[in-house]
């Protein structure tokens, strides 16, 4: 169990996250498509330096043949990020994480968990956890082509695989692909007759199985993905694995993001409060709204920003009704801003009474 906060974590967590930090792999947000954007990125690179973030799956097709700056670019302060590649042709895929890495992409990644119909037709996503080799195969141009950590996140089988030896094949083809790094999403991906969001939640999780695979291959990064929903899980996951990966409720609830650096690294959190970090964010409103770039667009990655404090859901009732409309900026989401009660400004004051 973590110490919360106002204490230091203790001394083995700091060391592993100091162990860890040169891989920057301990911590990281999911890939979320619609979510992950460069506008998402950058306000929860706000909340925590030290995450790993990913972007939205980019297909190859997309990446070669695309609108790279609009697809691929990104602000300088979200370092470290990671872009997530979709595509099951070695040779797209290692000029794809060529072009990530001349984009200054801290680690390319293979999408090898998506259940959505677009990337079965596509062959590529979680069906490939039916194709090991071609995996291995994919893994190999990439390493062959970038310097770049190249690493792979998948599910533990598809449909009626069985986990033991579907994750086993594909962890053995990887690492002899000569993989950086796999990220298990915990449960199966069924193909048939589920949508890819019921494909985040019936399938039941299996940690035990990543566990079993940790224990396996010592040797090789394991991060689990799938279920976990606030640090003092990811803590427990960590004393077996070498990282985490949170997606849904980073995104849903990012005022956890701020205990990440402090809890997890031993270092201070970047802001004291969730609204500290709000106003931070301010500048780069500014600087978006008058670069075209609606407010809604930034905004709306905010909303979950203050859950449980007094004023959240004016802020978020403030921000679905104004910043959808033209001409909203800056001003506006101050306006949110003001709806929450700042409980360190009235802590100050009560003591001062
Ligand atoms: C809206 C949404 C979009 C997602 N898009 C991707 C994606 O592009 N690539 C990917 O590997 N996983 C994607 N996922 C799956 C997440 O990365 C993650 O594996 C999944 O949500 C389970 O983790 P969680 O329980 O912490 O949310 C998506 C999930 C959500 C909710």
């Amino acid at each position: 169990m973590l110490r919360r906060s106002n204490s230091l974590p203790d001394e083995s967590i700091i060391e592993n996250a100091s162990a860890m930090n040169h891989l920057s792999r301990r911590f990281a947000i999911a890939p979320m498509m619609e979510w992950t954007d460069r506008h998402c990125r950058f306000f929860h690179r706000l909340l925590t330096r030290r995450a790993l973030i990913y972007t939205e799956m980019i297909t190859t097709g997309a990446v070669l043949r695309g609108d790279r700056a609009r697809l691929l670019g990104y602000d300088p302060a979200e370092h470290p990020v990671a872009l997530q590649l979709g595509g099951c042709d070695p040779r797209q895929l290692a000029e794809s994480a060529r072009v990530a890495a001349d984009f200054g992409y801290h680690e390319v990644n293979l999408n090898v968990g998506c259940p959505s119909d677009r990337v079965q037709e596509g062959r590529f996503g979680a069906c490939l956890m039916a194709e090991p080799a071609l995996v291995g195969d994919c893994v190999a141009a990439m390493k062959a082509a970038v310097a770049i950590p190249v690493t792979v996140k998948c599910r533990i089988g598809i449909d009626d695989q069985d986990p033991e030896q579907a994750l086993d094949a594909l962890t053995h083809a990887v690492k002899a692909a000569g993989v950086d790094a796999l990220i298990v999403h915990a449960r199966k991906a069924w193909l048939e007759g589920l949508s890819p969001r019921e494909n985040r939640d019936i399938p039941p999780l299996d940690y035990d199985r990543v566990y079993r695979l940790k224990a396996a291959h010592p040797d090789l990064s394991i991060a689990l993905n799938g279920g976990i929903i606030d640090l003092d899980q990811a803590a427990t996951h960590l004393s077996r694995l070498d990282g985490v990966m949170m997606g849904r409720a980073a995104y849903q609830e990012p005022w956890r993001l701020l205990a990440v650096d402090r809890e997890l690294f031993g270092v201070p959190s970047p802001f004291a409060t969730p609204r500290t970090a709000a106003e931070a964010l301010i500048p780069y409103i500014e600087r978006e709204v008058a670069r075209g770039v609606r407010l809604h667009a930034i905004t709306r990655h905010t909303l979950g920003l203050f859950r449980g404090v007094p004023g959240a859901r004016a802020f978020r009732r403030h921000l679905a009704t104004e910043a959808v409309k033209p001409g909203a900026d800056a001003a506006t989401f101050r306006a949110a801003l003001a709806h929450v009660v700042d409980m360190d400004a009235q802590v100050a004051h009560t003591a001062a009474a």
